[in-house]
């Protein structure tokens, strides 16, 4: 489809006088929000923001008003949302899965509240608000408290089958606990998948190290991750839910939407009550929606609005449904974070492992509060996928704490002067010969002594999270290297407090200062001098399951792949990076002297193993799919209890764990006198362990 007549779609409703010319808007209209939805939906990769897909619908949805003659009924506005994924294989919801009208003004809000009033005869209406999270919609059904299906929403009828992802997030239990209230026969909810600002902000990082696309947003993150074909891809994600609607329950007798929030918790299932509200009429609806915007930054995911719905049940039912969408609840959106500015320029940065990435320097500009001059292009692919030029006016957007991006440019303003970018052949800090992919996706300074690789991996040596060198940021970091007082990590330890008093904006206090600061992040945790050495892929979390499976520096030196791999976390791609990191005599000796220059580690995060766990030196493999448990989740079992779980059977294994549909595994075990578990028999193996 030709991209270029969808994206810079602007219809003036107000020129239209005739029934000919609304004929083709709605024409326009409706193949512009076909594409959308197709890069949204199927492609988890949209080209416009949320705002503009609202107001091509609204467009749409008021000319089909005016103009009824003109409405099909597979119009768009017929639809409840997407596409859907053909090879996921679809489910049927009970329901169907509606979407939610949406506003961006206080007085639609109080609109709203009066259209309740009236239809419910009753001045005195509770409210529930809660924050509108930015992820992907999932429908999940328990039958007899068990996960039996979980569903994106699709087209609001049918949606993708993607239990077997679902099963894989540790969030969503595959059985409802049943303490305190029995479990419904049939359970149907709804609620959100999303990944945290500061996880994806690490996910997108290490993508980008690999030379794959980066996500645009968490949301896009989220879907990607959900919507995959093999759960193990799925399982590598951090993805975390919230559930926040029942959608049918047979067997339960709520009467309000409070009550169905608190009893999810009772259920197990993960709700947001911290952040949800009762509302004892609209108007604290209206100050809970100012005070969301406000925390809106703080909080650990991305919101894009709340959620405002009627509590009383029964008044739910009296309200019903319009078309896509329920009567009895509104989204009350925020203000789009976006807004256009000039692109005057594209830099090249080199990164700590000589990535080379392109940053545009825009015209300063106002987001939501926020200065923005910079945002990252990440790479030539992407900047040749959204045809972006220097000098093209572009669509900025900021969500929270995730840096900028540049949404698209705007095509119409183009006067012909815009030049195209190229990533440079030569690095722009030591001049080497730059090595480009050929899907152009990653391009490296081959050269590890670098400046620009050096100087950015003494930052990230120094930094808080990681040796916490005060005195030693960006700035100083930067100065101290023109000095040429350090050329690498370790020459830190060797600078003199005379040396360092002699520079600009330093005195002998502040030199002194320096030399304490260095002093005293000498006694270190293990944990946090494994994160600041930048081993590629080793962010903080891994840095400190490493910790906890170490006990010494010494330890993880040693550590070959196999036995890295076998840590729940760890995979063959960081196993791989962690042992070449260890293998490179460069950076051998930079430990080295800096461990001479008396840098201590403690490790208070290492698990002591002191008392032998029942499945110490145990080996499990697992073969064909078992009713109970995930792969991870029997893999979790073992390991919590001290045994390992490898993938391919030898004649060092002690148990072949056999669900349904076994192959070779099976006769292989049979060859080297393995034991033979069926499912129930390694249950009870494990429950009777659990109990020593
Ligand atoms: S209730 C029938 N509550 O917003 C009402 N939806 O634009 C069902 N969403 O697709 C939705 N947070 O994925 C509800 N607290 C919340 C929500 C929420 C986010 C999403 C939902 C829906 C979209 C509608």
């Amino acid at each position: 489809m030709a991209e270029s007549n969808q994206k810079n779609l602007d219809i003036d409703l107000e020129k239209i006088t005739s029934e000919e010319e609304a004929k083709k808007a709605v024409a326009k209209l409706t193949k512009a929000i076909r594409y959308h939805n197709y890069r949204y939906y199927v492609m988890d990769d949209p080209v416009i923001s949320d705002a503009e897909y609202d107001k091509l619908m609204r467009q749409l949805q008021k000319l089909e008003q005016e103009y009824p003659d003109l409405q099909d009924p597979n119009s768009p506005t017929q639809r409840v949302g997407g596409e859907v994924k053909e090879e996921l294989g679809t489910v049927k919801h009970p329901t169907p899965l509606l979407s939610l009208k949406a506003a961006y003004k206080k007085e639609e809000i109080i609109n709203f509240s009066e259209t309740c009033q009236k239809e419910l005869n009753n001045n005195k209406i509770e409210y529930v608000a809660e924050p509108k999270y930015d992820g992907l919609s999932i429908e999940l059904i328990y039958e007899d408290g068990n996960l039996t299906t979980a569903a994106t929403r699709g087209d609001g009828n049918t949606g993708e089958n993607v239990l077997s992802n679902v099963k894989t997030i540790a969030e969503i239990p595959l059985k409802l606990r049943s303490e305190k209230n029995e479990s419904p026969a049939k359970l149907v909810v709804r609620g959100e998948v999303f990944m945290l600002k500061d996880e994806f902000n690490d996910f997108n990082k290490k993508r980008e190290g690999k030379g794959e696309d980066p996500f645009a947003n968490p949301r896009n993150a989220a879907a990607g991750s959900l919507r995959q074909l093999d759960p193990k891809t799925t399982a590598e994600r951090p993805l975390h839910v919230f559930i926040y609607e029942v959608l049918l329950c047979n067997g339960c007798d709520f009467e309000n939407h409070w009550q169905e929030l608190k009893a999810f918790e009772d259920y197990g299932l993960k709700v947001n009550m911290t952040q949800s509200q009762k509302c004892d009429d609209i108007h604290e609806a209206l100050r809970y929606y100012d005070e969301m915007a406000e925390k809106r930054d703080e909080l650990p995911y991305e919101i894009d609005g709340i959620v405002i719905k009627v509590n009383d049940l029964k008044d739910r039912d009296k309200m019903g449904v319009r078309q896509r969408d329920p009567r009895w609840a509104i989204a009350y959106k925020f203000k789009p974070r976006q807004g256009t500015t000039n692109l005057e320029n594209i830099k090249v940065q080199v990164g700590r492992t000589g990535k080379l990435t392109p940053v545009a320097k825009l015209e300063p500009l106002n987001i939501g509060g926020v200065q923005v001059s910079r945002a990252s292009l990440h790479n030539q692919s992407e900047v040749e996928k959204k045809d972006i030029r220097i000098g093209d006016t572009v669509l900025v957007e900021r969500a929270g704490d995730v840096i900028p991006y540049v949404v698209k440019p705007i095509k119409d303003e183009r006067d012909g002067s815009e030049k195209k970018f190229h990533m440079p052949d030569k690095c722009p800090v030591c001049n080497s010969e730059v090595v480009m992919s050929e899907d152009k996706k990653t391009t490296r300074c081959p050269n590890i002594n670098c400046r620009a690789q050096v100087r950015e991996r003494i930052i990230h040596f120094t930094q808080k999270a990681a040796m916490n060198i005060q005195g030693l940021g960006k700035r100083r970091v930067i100065q101290l290297m023109n000095a040429n007082l350090i050329d690498s990590i370790s020459s830190i330890y060797d600078l003199e407090k005379d040396e360092i008093a002699d520079l600009e904006r330093y005195g002998d206090k502040s030199a002194q200062n320096l030399i304490d600061e260095i002093e005293n992040s000498k006694e270190q945790t293990l944990q946090r001098f494994i994160y600041a050495l930048g081993i590629p892929l080793i962010g903080e979390h891994l840095a400190q399951v490493l910790a906890q499976n170490y006990k010494t520096l010494e330890d993880i030196k040693n550590a070959d792949k196999e036995e890295l791999e076998q840590i729940h976390e760890i995979g063959p791609e960081v196993a791989d990076s962690i042992t070449v990191f260890f293998s490179q005599e460069d950076n051998l000796e930079q430990i080295n002297k800096i461990l001479d220059a008396g840098v201590e580690l403690q490790n208070p995060a290492y698990r002591e193993k002191d008392k032998k766990l029942p499945l110490e030196g145990k080996k499990f493999v697992f073969t064909g799919a078992m009713d109970e448990w995930t792969r991870a989740e029997a893999k979790k079992l073992v390991e919590d209890l001290g045994g390992r779980a490898t993938s391919s059977v030898s004649g060092e294994t002690d148990y072949l764990v056999a669900g349904k549909d076994t192959g070779s595994k099976l006769d292989k075990a049979k060859e080297n006198d393995v034991t033979i578990l069926k499912e129930a028999e390694f249950k009870k193996l494990i429950d009777s362990k659990n109990e020593e």
